[in-house]
């Protein structure tokens, strides 16, 4: 769905914000020991996991696994982000059934950016709440509104596109009022104690129209799914598509160039797995 090489050139928006919930949440994970396993769902081409997240972590953490269900990501971060204590790994979090290696086996479980790509949420949680040992704790956000997921939307109602779109691509907490909410239930119906879980109201502002453009291609799971010659015609609608917008702001910058402010919402939880009683 995301394009390895592309993604790692054009992902300052998600870098930001991960920066962010590192900023602003990272010290509620309670580290325990200095043997601790933790794992990152969704690493990606491995750039933020290895430069920003494992710096933060204690110097003798024993391992992080980072799991992508692309095969690509996978094969790309290995060849790039390669580390003595990184294993990447193919897993789909939404799957019937994880590694049995894995239950219970992480301290830790980190995910950026990445939930929202996971229609099967339910599933999603089950699964890292099997994976978290008792005691374990859990830092994650991902969007909920966000302004593009409606240019996806008009456009799946374009004869041209709508073939090649799919009610999985659109985040399944765009449109709810109160995404925080539906959210917590799911924590809670999974057994876990949800101590944070929120909207964050974000802003980012794109210098031009070329750096949006390139973002928005670098992780639109349809373009790969369009014939090719149709790509610049699919890209030119919807960035006619952003323009009419109310959440975004276009303005002439100095340069003759259009910057654009997009708002959004991304959802942030710091949640743990009960210790067990004896
Ligand atoms: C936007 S990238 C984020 C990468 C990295 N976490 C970061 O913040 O830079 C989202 C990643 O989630 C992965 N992903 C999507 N659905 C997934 C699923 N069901 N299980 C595991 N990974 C998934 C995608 O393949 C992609 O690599």
């Amino acid at each position: 769905m995301v394009e390895p090489k592309s993604y790692s050139k054009h992902n300052d928006l998600q870098k930001t914000d991960n920066v962010f919930v590192l900023d602003n949440f990272f010290r509620l994970v309670k580290w325990s020991g200095d043997d601790e396993i933790i794992l990152d769902v969704g690493v990606g081409d491995g750039k933020f996991a290895v430069e920003k997240l494992v710096p933060l972590f204690p110097k003798k953490f024993r391992k992080l696994v980072g799991c992508d269900v692309s095969e690509k990501m996978v094969m790309f971060a290995k060849d790039n982000y390669k580390h003595p204590r990184i294993e990447f790994v193919h897993l789909d979090i939404s799957c019937d059934e994880i590694p049995v290696d894995f239950v219970s086996g992480f301290n830790h479980v980190f995910s950026f950016y990445t939930l929202h790509w996971v229609f099967k949420q339910r599933q999603a949680f089950a699964n890292m709440f099997k994976m978290l040992k008792p005691g374990g704790d859990m830092l994650l956000s991902f969007l909920a509104n966000n302004p593009i997921y409606e240019v996806y939307n008009n456009m799946s109602e374009n004869i041209k596109w709508k073939a090649y779109t799919k009610k999985e691509y659109i985040c399944p907490y765009h449109g709810s009022k109160e995404p925080e909410k539906e959210l917590e239930k799911i924590l809670v119906e999974t057994g876990l104690i949800s101590h944070v879980c929120r909207v964050e109201k974000r802003t980012y502002y794109f210098p031009n129209l070329d750096i949006l453009k390139k973002s928005i291609i670098a992780v639109n799971p349809i373009i790969q799914r369009l014939p090719t010659e149709e790509v610049p015609n699919y890209v030119d609608d919807f960035m006619n598509q952003i323009r009419k917008l109310s959440s975004v702001t276009i303005e002439m910058v100095n340069n003759n160039e259009e910057g654009v402010r997009i708002q959004y919402q991304l959802l942030v939880v710091f949640a743990s797995k009960p210790l067990e009683k004896s």
